[in-house]
């Protein structure tokens, strides 16, 4: 196995006292935060990993890119989630992108279980952690900074496989899941560079 596999993750504090009073600010209700934030839609991705022969796995939608060169991803994770402590011991994840026909497999990683693998189509791949079957896409990640921020970690990958298939994503959105409806391509040619 390579020797960076077993690499713990070292988990760093983002900020002394981050919180708004601090700064005499009012602290924002959470369920107004989390009504607003679901205005914004994201994909659904399940991360995943193994540690210590024990699979894990949770339902994320905070997954987002970070850079191309040197590629990396990010994902916020509960601090609490037990995915969480799996990924910080193991030091390495998959984000699986699902497709649109997956509702069933984000609800089931998106609660506790005693094996969210059970009967489940998966396989482990050359760094030995578990790649869902039918997603449309896979980012398998070494863990590079991970930074303790609020109730969540920021949990910076660096990408080391990535591959996708042409299938339809599945969205959250108002809390609810939902469809891509395609609106016809990008006219804005100066930012093709994005793509
Ligand atoms: C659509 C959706 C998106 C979610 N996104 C996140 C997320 O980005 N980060 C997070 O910590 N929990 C997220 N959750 C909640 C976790 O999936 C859930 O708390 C999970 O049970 C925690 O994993 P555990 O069983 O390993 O503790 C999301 C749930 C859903 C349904």
């Amino acid at each position: 196995m390579r020797e960076s596999v077993t690499k713990k993750m070292k988990v760093e504090q983002a900020g002394v006292d981050s919180s708004p009073q601090s700064h005499g600010m009012n602290a924002v209700d959470p369920q107004l935060l989390r009504k607003t934030m679901g205005c914004f839609a994201t994909g659904v991705s399940v991360v995943t990993t193994k540690y210590q022969d024990q699979l894990a796995g949770m339902t994320v939608n905070s997954l987002t890119s970070v850079s191309l060169r040197p590629p990396l991803i990010l994902v916020c994770l509960a601090r609490d989630a037990r995915t969480t402590r799996a990924v910080e011991s193991r030091g390495w994840f998959v984000a699986n992108i699902l497709h649109e026909e997956q509702m069933a497999l984000s609800n089931r990683f998106a609660q506790p279980a005693e094996d969210h693998f059970a009967d489940l189509n998966f396989a482990l791949n050359e760094y030995d952690l578990p790649v869902l079957h039918g997603c449309i896409a896979h980012l398998t990640c070494r863990v590079e900074t991970a930074l303790l921020s609020g109730d969540h970690i920021i949990v910076i990958g660096q990408v080391c496989q990535s591959e996708f298939t042409p299938g339809p994503p599945l969205l959250f959105l108002r809390g609810a899941y939902s469809k891509v409806q395609p609106r016809g391509m990008l006219d804005v040619p100066e930012a093709a560079w994005y793509w």
